[in-house]
C-alpha cells in the first residue's frame, strides 16, 4: 500500500535507509558479525573468476558489485548484460562463480543465461528480493535482498540493496581467503542509512533542481568518473525511464572522444563528483561542457564540494559512494516525470517484470 504517499516509487525511495538497516539486521550474527551461508562462502572462495548477470538497473549495480568484489576480495569479476552474454559468451575461466541479480527473479534474459550456465555445469548464486522466484530456484545458491515488494516500475531500493548485499557478500569472500581488511560493512551500512535519511530530507532541492533543468528540456546528460560513472548510467535509465527525457550516462574522460559534441547552448549536465581519485578532472569536464553552453549541476560529496555545488552528500566510505549518490538522482528523475505529467510508477511501454526474452 502506498499509505499517505502519491507514488510507490516516492515511498520506495524513502524505505532505502529501512532497507540498509534490515539488511544490517539479517546478515549479522548474534555478535554483530557477518552472517552467510557457509556453501556460498565455498563458493566464492573457489572461484577463479565471477560473471555477474543481470538487465537495467540490476546490471547497473552489478558493475558496481565487480568493483567491490575486485577491489575487496581480489577476485576477478566480468559483469555482463544477460541478454548479449547469450550470443557473445566469453571464454569462461577454470572454476567460474555466476551471480545472477534480478528484483523479481523471473526477468527471461537473465533465466536464458542460467539455463546454460547448468547446461554447462557451472554454479551459480541469485541475488534476488523474491527467495521463491524461478532464478532463485534455478540455482545452486540464493542471497536475499530483503527490500520489501517493489511495485513501481522504476526500480530503487532493489538498486541500493543489492549493491548492499554485493558488499557484505565480498567481504565474506575475502575473510574466507583469508585477507585482512579495515572496512566492517556492517558499520559502513549503517552510516550509509542515515546519509540516506538525509537525502531524504532534502526533497524540495531535488524537486528545484528537477524543474529547473529538466522540466523542458528534450535530453539530459550525467557525466561521472570511476564509481560515478556507474550511477551516471543508473541515473539516465531512471530518467529515461519515467521522463521520457533522452537522457545518457557519459565516462567523463570519454566526452572529447566524441560526445562533447552533443552539447549545446542550455544543455543540462548533470555532474557526480564524489570520487576523491578524479575529483580533478571531474571538474575540469564540468568546465569543459560549461564553455560550450551547458547547464551544470554539479552533486559532490562533503569534503570535495566547491561553491556552487547545487547537492553535497555526507561524507560516506569510498567503496559504498553509489548507494548515496544514486539516491538525489532518484528523486530528480521522480520529480522531472511529475513536472512532465507522466505517469510515475507503470510508464508507457514498461512491465515491473520482463518475462519474456
Ligand atoms: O527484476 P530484474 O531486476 O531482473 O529486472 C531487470 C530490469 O528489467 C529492471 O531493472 C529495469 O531496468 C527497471 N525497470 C529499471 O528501473
Amino acid at each position: 500500500e502506498k499509505g499517505t504517499y502519491p507514488h510507490f516509487m516516492l515511498k520506495e525511495i524513502d524505505e532505502q535507509p529501512f532497507v540498509m538497516r534490515n539488511i544490517i539486521n539479517q546478515y549479522q550474527n548474534e555478535n554483530g558479525d557477518l552472517k552467510l551461508d557457509d556453501d556460498i562462502r565455498a563458493a566464492m572462495k573457489e572461484a577463479d573468476r565471477v560473471y555477474i548477470i543481470a538487465c537495467g538497473t540490476s546490471y547497473h549495480a552489478g558493475l558496481v558489485g565487480k568493483q567491490l568484489i575486485e577491489n575487496i576480495a581480489n577476485i576477478p569479476v566480468e559483469a555482463h548484460i544477460a541478454s548479449e552474454f547469450v550470443y557473445n559468451m566469453p571464454l569462461l575461466s577454470e572454476k567460474p562463480l555466476f551471480i545472477f541479480i534480478s528484483q523479481s527473479g523471473e526477468t527471461a534474459d537473465s533465466r536464458a543465461v542460467l539455463v546454460e550456465v547448468k547446461r554447462l555445469g557451472h554454479k551459480a548464486l541469485t541475488i534476488t528480493n523474491v527467495p521463491g522466484s524461478t532464478l532463485s530456484r534455478e540455482a545452486n545458491y540464493t542471497l536475499n535482498l530483503y527490500a520489501g515488494p517493489e511495485i513501481a516500475v522504476a526500480s530503487t531500493k532493489a538498486y541500493t540493496a543489492q549493491i548492499a548485499v554485493l558488499a557484505i557478500l565480498a567481504v565474506d569472500s575475502a575473510r574466507a581467503k583469508g585477507i585482512e581488511l579495515d572496512f566492517n560493512p556492517l558499520q559502513e551500512l549503517a552510516i550509509v542509512a542515515n546519509a540516506m535519511e538525509v537525502l531524504c530530507d532534502q526533497k524540495e532541492e531535488m524537486e528545484k533542481i528537477a524543474r529547473e533543468f529538466l522540466a523542458v528540456t528534450r535530453n539530459a546528460f550525467f557525466i561521472g568518473r570511476a564509481a560515478d560513472f556507474y550511477v551516471c548510467l543508473e541515473a539516465a535509465l531512471k530518467l529515461k525511464e519515467i521522463s521520457y527525457i533522452q537522457a545518457e550516462g557519459f565516462a567523463g574522460g570519454e566526452l572529447k572522444h566524441g560526445t562533447i559534441a552533443l552539447i549545446e547552448d542550455g544543455t543540462p549536465v548533470i555532474a557526480l563528483a564524489t570520487q576523491e581519485h578524479v575529483n580533478l578532472s571531474i571538474r575540469g569536464n564540468v568546465k569543459e561542457v560549461a564553455a560550450r553552453g551547458a547547464y551544470t549541476c554539479v552533486i559532490s560529496m562533503d569534503g570535495l564540494q566547491e561553491e556552487g555545488d547545487r547537492v553535497v552528500l555526507p561524507k560516506i566510505h569510498p567503496y559504498l559512494t553509489p548507494l548515496v549518490s544514486v539516491l538525489p538522482m532518484q528523486l530528480i528523475s521522480y520529480y522531472a516525470a511529475l513536472h512532465r505529467d507522466c505517469d510515475v510508477d507503470k510508464p508507457r511501454n514498461l512491465a515491473k517484470s520482463v518475462t519474456v526474452e
